[in-house]
């Protein structure tokens, strides 16, 4: 059976109930992230890879394909309690980590997922190993959308130091975002993502700009 997710791509009912397993078994361990990175981010990447996938190739990736943009999409966040390393973490357990779910891949397939973790962090500055890498990486990023990340950046704002106020929270992540997305910020856009959107990257840039300007009344932050 094949189910329509948001109309832009299709997954496999036998690809959703793999996704599924990923989210019961590795469920405590994504309890020691922050809220930003956990199941609701993953299922975002997961459907970041699918749609990406349809718009570069014109059609929906096969079950195969499907699996590992699953595999990748839980695994790669998996350590992201330690910020630092998590992508080298994330590496290690998908090249020899005692976790049946991986047994379905051949070795490259599973060398593709690994290094896909390994590289999947917006401050990667190599060459991408291969092009599942490169769309993993873009999937991570997601489309450019500020309320989106500006929530999201507030969340981790919030959970990393309680103490902070709304608006000191805002503040801080108002600055991330800048500092990583912004028109000079250090997060890498790779050439598939810039082909991807083109159109919304400057309108982005624009937008962060403004948000940066203007004040937080209580309204505003009502919306986040
Ligand atoms: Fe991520």
């Amino acid at each position: 059976m094949i189910l329509p997710v948001r109309g832009e791509h299709r997954m496999n009912i036998e690809t959703l109930e793999y996704a599924q397993v990923f989210e019961s078994k590795y469920a405590q361990a994504y309890l020691l992230n922050d809220p930003a990175h956990r199941e609701d981010h993953f299922r975002e990447v997961l459907h970041n890879c699918l749609s990406l996938h349809r718009r570069v190739h014109g059609e929906d990736s096969s079950i195969s394909q499907q699996k590992m943009y699953v595999a990748a999409a839980y695994l790669h966040d998996l350590f992201a309690w330690s910020r630092v390393n998590h992508h080298i973490l994330s590496h290690e357990y998908v090249v020899s980590g005692d976790c049946e779910l991986l047994a379905i891949f051949t070795p490259e397939e599973r060398h593709l997922v690994a290094k896909a973790c390994l590289e999947h962090r917006a401050s990667f500055k190599g060459k991408f190993s291969s092009r599942f890498s490169e769309a993993f990486n873009a999937a991570d990023l997601g489309p450019p959308n500020l309320l989106h990340g500006l929530k999201r950046a507030y969340k981790y704002a919030r959970s990393t130091a309680p103490g902070r106020t709304p608006e000191e929270a805002v503040q801080v992540a108002v600055d991330h975002l800048i500092d990583k997305y912004g028109r000079n910020g250090y997060a890498r856009r790779s050439d598939v993502y810039v082909t991807m959107y083109s159109a919304e990257i400057e309108e982005y840039f624009n937008s962060l700009e403004g948000l940066q300007a203007q004040s937080y009344t209580p309204e505003f932050l009502e919306g986040i």
